[in-house]
């Protein structure tokens, strides 16, 4: 019997740790491995992935670096309007007010007027060895889906190739979680600083610096712990995929749980791959039985969709 609180750990095979395999049999492994963990739990660790140790190391560093400035530096860079090339920069989040988050958009322009000196290469380095990471996933699932090669891939051009002509909702943020008042601090039920959630995106990549994420296990309904594994990516499956499949790959239903011994230092660094805003969003492939219908949508829509209903949320 399978043992479904054990997250599968699918090996990406990057040779000479930085270039992706080629050989058509370890490719089709590859395919068949992450297509089994994204059936089984929608989400897996990704080890050998060719994302240099030093990468993280220095986007860790210099988001800490930023986290710890004073308020009143950190605020020059605070979000504000309403469209969503205002969406980037930093604020402070969750219902608590302990998470604070940068968030790094990807139009030239917000780059270079809001983004710190200080972390913005480091985020551009990260975000072009992921972009290698991303790309080599999408074909992948290809392979498994059996869809046209790049079909996928194409969809995220706005992301993976910085198209400035593509207009793409895709960013990486940077999150830092401060420690609660004892207050705040709930026993029953568990403390949580970001309630259960699916992500609109096709796929998030996440590295983190502590335990803090649980997914919803998809035949139990039991919170598994997503811990950070040295050396891998975590890789989840967004709302967007689940459509482009079907419900084959369900959207993984995840929360942030609040470890005291943890939080003041918890560093977690999503990367959120959302498809070209153009991008049509319906099943590639025959619906999985148990799942409704699935209306074609844009990509850009879907988002909008999501967000007021985040708002309506929020409001409420
Ligand atoms: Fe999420």
């Amino acid at each position: 019997m399978k043992n479904f609180s054990e997250i599968p750990v699918v090996d990406l095979k990057f040779c000479d740790s930085i270039t992706p395999p080629t050989d058509e049999d370890i490719l089709r492994s590859i395919s068949q491995a992450l297509d089994a963990g994204l059936v089984s739990h929608g989400c897996a660790y990704l080890a050998n992935h060719g994302v240099p140790d030093e990468i993280f190391q220095n986007v860790f560093e210099k988001s800490s670096h930023f986290f710890h400035l004073p308020a009143s530096e950190k605020n020059l860079y605070q979000k504000s309007g309403k469209k969503f090339a205002d969406y980037g920069g930093y604020y402070v989040s969750s219902r608590q007010q302990v998470r604070e988050r940068y968030d790094f958009m990807f139009q030239t322009e917000i780059v270079k007027n809001k983004t710190p000196e200080l972390i913005q290469h480091a985020f551009s380095q990260y975000r072009s060895h992921l972009n290698t990471v991303a790309g080599f996933l999408f074909n992948r699932i290809e392979t498994a889906l059996d869809l046209e090669k790049d079909s996928l891939l194409n969809a995220h051009r706005g992301a993976l190739f910085q198209d400035p002509d593509v207009e793409t909702r895709a960013h990486i943020s940077s999150l830092f979680y401060g420690k609660l008042n004892p207050d705040d601090v709930e026993q029953e039920p568990e403390t949580l600083i970001m309630d259960e959630h699916t992500d609109f995106t096709s796929i998030t990549l996440i590295t983190t610096s502590a335990p803090g994420i649980q997914v919803k296990g998809e035949f139990d309904g039991n919170w598994i712990n997503v811990s950070p594994k040295s050396g891998t990516i975590f890789l989840h499956v967004g709302d967007i995929l689940e459509r482009w499949s079907g419900g084959r790959y369900p959207a993984t239903v995840h929360r942030v749980k609040y470890y005291e011994n943890i939080c003041g230092n918890r560093q977690s660094i999503p990367y959120f791959l959302h498809p070209d805003v153009h991008a049509k969003v319906e099943p590639l492939i025959p619906i999985a039985p148990g799942w409704g219908s699935y209306p074609a949508i844009t990509a850009g829509d879907y988002w909008i969709l999501k967000m007021r209903e985040k708002q309506i949320k929020l409001n409420n």
